[in-house]
């Protein structure tokens, strides 16, 4: 029987032997991005390859090897419904965008083990015209056709107003008690604001109105009647009938200063970009300090994109896959349109900030987490995760039909056997 816990110096080795990548690689800093247009069609750049991960992919680090195994926190999953298509810039096949795949991977998730799924909101894409749907609508259908999963919708401030996502959200409550949450998402993606002709915001601005729109709906979920005088919204002796039997989870997207400190104000989940176990270990810390300086209990939930197989070879090889197949147009258009996120900012901090073009490839960097190789593999570094902090893994897979069950019956029994007490 193969044993659970992979020795780390043996994946070292196979590492060190495997060949170069297909296409060679240049790790290019996005400051070279920021004068790229909207989908222009250059090429002139090559296409970035699995060498250029090679820095962020060893799944097992030091820290394993000087413990042998790490004994699991508890630790909760989550996956991206697929309704905005696929969840990497490459040609390679994905999981279908239409509600009936959405359903049926939604079922297929409560079934495997996954508490979470995450609708994401878009209303055009970077890359163009693909096809998607729209996040509170689905959650909606989706709602009636589940069970158990847990519903975290994202929504955007400035596009939508706080009192009506408030009624949507106690309808869905409604439908599915207990089960609806939101993602606020502040904005980084200037052109969507300018093609429904709704102002662009500074930064850091973008957050005070968030920070607004979070007050305002646990204003109108949690009290009989609620008035709200902001600098954003005006709420006057409103009310909701019904009301969500219990107040509805809060998540957010972003790591920027300004997001950070409205994280530790206002939200319950704090929601991280793909990076290695280190740097979450230092992020979790700096935001974990700062909200218990401000008396409140964060939980935090990390990104990262999947490749779980039978060998490391076979998940490697998936890997090479996408990256032979990686969309240099739309890593680049992506990019530059993420200049309008931390990077903005005057300290530089924030997602995106500091990625580079190969790990765009999954826009969330989702391969930073190295996530990307056995199911044994897997559920270690799972666990190296949760030793940093996280709460709960948001998981990306390129075939979700096959893959979510996959993950159900061979990584998350591994993360569960090996499960210590919640720290
Ligand atoms: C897991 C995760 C999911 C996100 N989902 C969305 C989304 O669905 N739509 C969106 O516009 N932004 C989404 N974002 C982006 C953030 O809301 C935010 O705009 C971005 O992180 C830039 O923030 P920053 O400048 O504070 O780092 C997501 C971010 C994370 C980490």
């Amino acid at each position: 029987m193969r044993s659970k816990w992979i020795m780390a110096c043996t994946i070292q080795r196979s590492r060190r032997g495997r060949a170069a990548g297909p296409v060679d690689l240049v790790a290019l800093d996005l400051e070279q991005h920021r004068g790229d247009a909207f989908g222009d069609g250059r090429l002139d750049r090559p296409v970035p390859s699995r060498r250029s991960l090679q820095h962020v992919l060893s799944p097992v680090t030091a820290s394993v090897r000087r413990r042998g195994r790490i004994p699991c926190r508890l630790m909760e999953f989550a996956y991206w419904a697929p309704n905005l298509g696929g969840l990497v810039f490459s040609s390679v096949d994905e999981t279908d965008w239409s509600f009936a795949s959405n359903l049926a991977v939604a079922r297929a998730a409560e079934q495997a083990g996954f508490a979470y799924t995450l609708i994401a909101a878009r209303f055009i894409l970077t890359s163009g015209r693909g096809e998607h749907l729209e996040s509170l609508t689905t959650t909606a259908a989706i709602a009636a056709g589940t069970e158990r999963l847990k519903l975290v919708t994202a929504v955007h401030p400035g596009l939508w107003h706080p009192g009506v996502v408030a009624k949507i959200g106690a309808t869905i409550d409604h439908i599915a008690p207990g089960r609806f949450a939101v993602n606020v998402v502040s904005g980084w993606f200037r052109r969507e604001f300018h093609a429904f002709g709704e102002p662009w915001l500074d930064h850091d601005e973008r957050y005070r109105r968030s920070a607004e729109f979070i007050e305002v709906l646990r204003g109108l979920w949690g009290t009989d009647e609620f008035t709200y005088r902001g600098d954003f919204y005006r709420i006057n002796e409103a009310w909701l009938a019904p009301r969500p039997a219990t107040m509805p989870e809060v998540f957010q997207g972003g790591n920027s200063t300004a997001a950070r400190e409205m994280a530790v104000r206002l939200s319950d989940w704090y929601f991280m970009n793909g990076a290695e176990p280190a740097k979450v270990r230092a992020q979790v810390a700096e935001v974990r300090e700062l909200a218990g300086a401000a008396g409140r209990r964060l939980r935090f939930a990390l990104n990262g994109y999947v490749i779980a197989r039978e060998t490391e070879a076979e998940a490697e090889a998936v890997l090479d896959r996408i990256m032979r197949h990686a969309n240099a147009d739309a890593v680049r258009a992506f990019a530059s349109h993420a200049q309008g996120a931390g990077a903005s900012t005057k300290d530089r901090i924030g997602m995106w900030a500091q990625s580079d073009l190969a790990s765009l490839v999954q826009p969330n960097d989702g391969l930073r987490t190295g996530l990307i190789g056995s199911y044994a593999q897997v559920a270690e570094r799972i666990c190296e995760l949760g030793d940093a902090g996280v709460d709960c893994l948001l998981c990306g897979f390129l075939d979700m039909p096959a893959e979510i069950p996959a993950f159900g019956e061979h990584v998350i029994p591994l993360v569960r056997a090996a499960g210590g007490p919640m720290v």
